[in-house]
């Protein structure tokens, strides 16, 4: 089966929002007006989270079919598009300051009659919508996640002189009208592949954006993820990793209308031919149900490493941020996962500074990494995001105080990573090779674990799965010699 990627030009307008028909209506602020020559070349580039760089690629296939080609700097392009992140206060801030650059950049080509076309994607665009027109006369668009697939209908619009604010929610599914990239496309993108199959999040933890910016939880069905797969696959694409807001809230129903799981798909997306490997981010802790621990167990493609965020070990911190579950819980869940897969490779989130943090809650959190030990964590100071109950609570910890938090939590994550990678030391894994090393004859290929080795490939070739043995670890790789 191939997946449908029929774009209908005639599908419908996008419900503008009143403040998009007031936007679009007004007068032109900007540079790429009327009569200006069609722009062929994008600059597209990816702030954020991984469904970002999914995304963006889903973009470049959309334009692909206008005729843009892709370019490497901001300077060569007609169109430059940001796709955004705004997960915290220093990711939106980083988007207005691109743009201070590019309203720069876009008038010093209109002194040389040329058109620059700026656009801005993403969930900075979803949650700021109209200001950012106001805040940033130079963007001629502004589009949101469900609407990417009437990117080319909205940079008509642009053509035309209207200044394009589309932050709706499309009525139709977007990623049945999202053309797929040819197949040397797909390859040239290298042999993992992400693939979102679940998008937004109905947990509202009080510190998140996700569900204001991404909307409430959908998954795609399960057809159009398995010739997706398929068709990946057929390109010589030899990992998936499976995409999602909260991706183990992914259900769907299979051929006779039996309602699935994660762990289900994953089930049959290890038969999918050519796919060796497969992987899933992000999870929540509350949907790890049974049918998915024992995917952990029962598929050799699916690769012992599991992102599971529990942002903070303190259980009055965990009340407060919404997540609906204990420390306890989340000790006890890592045991049974590790009891079916005992070389999971455990990586996760945790905030510092959530609004009335103590100290004594803090160091709970140390306990907590120390009794799950992690071998790769992320780890941030709280940001207040506006619109979220985050934002309204008491007791906001000092930033010197978050910053100082901060330092001993990742000096502690630190040290286990390393831990863990010494303890690589030694072992024979499975190599995918997947790109050309530093040094000539040298390839670089992913762990089971995610890490990143190097090794001397002789004769190997990029897709190629080598057994090797792990002979040393540096600060961001290991080294390995092969074996076969
Ligand atoms: N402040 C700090 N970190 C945040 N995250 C999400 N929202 C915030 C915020 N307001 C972190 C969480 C989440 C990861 C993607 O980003 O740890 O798991
Ligand atoms: Fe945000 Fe919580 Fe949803 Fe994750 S589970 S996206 S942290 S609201």
């Amino acid at each position: 089966m191939t997946e449908t990627t029929i774009f209908l030009a005639d599908e419908p307008a996008s419900v503008q929002s009143a403040e998009s028909a007031l936007l679009s209506g007004s007068e032109p602020l900007a540079s790429s007006r009327l009569d200006a020559p069609a722009p062929r070349k994008v600059f597209l580039k990816t702030y954020g989270c991984q469904m970002n760089v999914y995304d963006s690629e889903r973009m470049q296939d959309a334009l692909a079919r206008d005729g843009y080609e892709p370019v490497d700097s901001e300077a060569e392009a007609d169109l430059v598009l940001l796709n955004t992140c705004h997960i915290r206060e220093k990711a939106a801030e980083k988007v207005y300051s691109a743009l201070g650059r590019l309203r720069d950049l876009k008038k010093k080509k209109a002194a040389e009659g040329k058109v620059m076309t700026i656009g801005v994607a993403g969930c900075v665009a979803q949650a700021e919508g109209g200001e950012i027109l106001r805040r940033a006369p130079a963007v001629d668009l502004v589009i949101g996640p469900q609407t990417y697939h009437r990117l080319p209908e909205a940079l008509a619009r642009v053509k035309q002189g209207e200044r394009v604010l589309q932050t709706d929610y499309a009525l139709e599914d977007k990623f049945d009208h999202l053309p797929a990239p040819r197949p040397a496309v797909t390859r040239a993108r290298g042999v993992t592949a992400f693939l979102t199959v679940q998008e937004g999040c109905d947990k509202f933890c009080t510190f998140c954006v996700v569900p204001y910016t991404r909307g409430s939880e959908v998954s795609r069905p399960l057809a159009r993820i398995v010739s997706e797969a398929e068709r990946l696959a057929a390109a010589g694409v030899r990992e998936l990793t499976l995409l999602g807001q909260n991706v183990n809230a992914w259900h769907g129903l299979d051929e006779s209308g039996v309602e699935l799981g994660l762990g289900d798909l994953l089930r049959r997306l290890a038969e999918v031919p050519g796919i060796a490997r497969l992987r899933y981010t992000t999870s929540h802790p509350r949907d790890m149900d049974d049918s998915l621990i024992s995917a952990h167990r029962d598929l050799p493609a699916l690769m012992p490493y599991l992102h599971l965020p529990i942002q903070s070990g303190s259980d009055r911190i965990l009340k407060a941020m919404n997540r609906r579950h204990k420390a306890a819980d989340y000790v006890a869940l890592v045991a049974r996962i590790r009891s079916v897969r005992a070389d999971l490779a455990l990586s996760g989130d945790f905030i510092v500074g959530f609004p009335g943090e103590t100290e004594e809650d803090f160091q709970a959190t140390l306990d907590l990494v120390t009794a799950v030990g992690y071998a790769q964590a992320f780890s941030f100071k709280y940001s207040t995001r506006p619109g979220t109950p985050g934002a309204d609570l008491p007791d906001q910890v000092d930033e010197a105080v978050k910053a100082e938090r901060l330092e001993r939590l990742q000096a502690l994550l630190l040290q286990q990573q390393q831990a863990f990678a010494q303890g690589c030391i030694g072992r024979t894994i499975d190599l995918l090779l997947e790109k050309p090393g530093r040094m000539p004859g040298q390839l670089i290929g992913r762990s089971p674990w995610l890490q990143s080795v190097n090794v001397d490939a002789k004769g190997a070739e990029i897709g190629d799965i080598v057994r090797v043995r792990i002979t040393g670890a540096g600060p961001n790789s290991l080294f390995a010699d092969m074996l076969d």
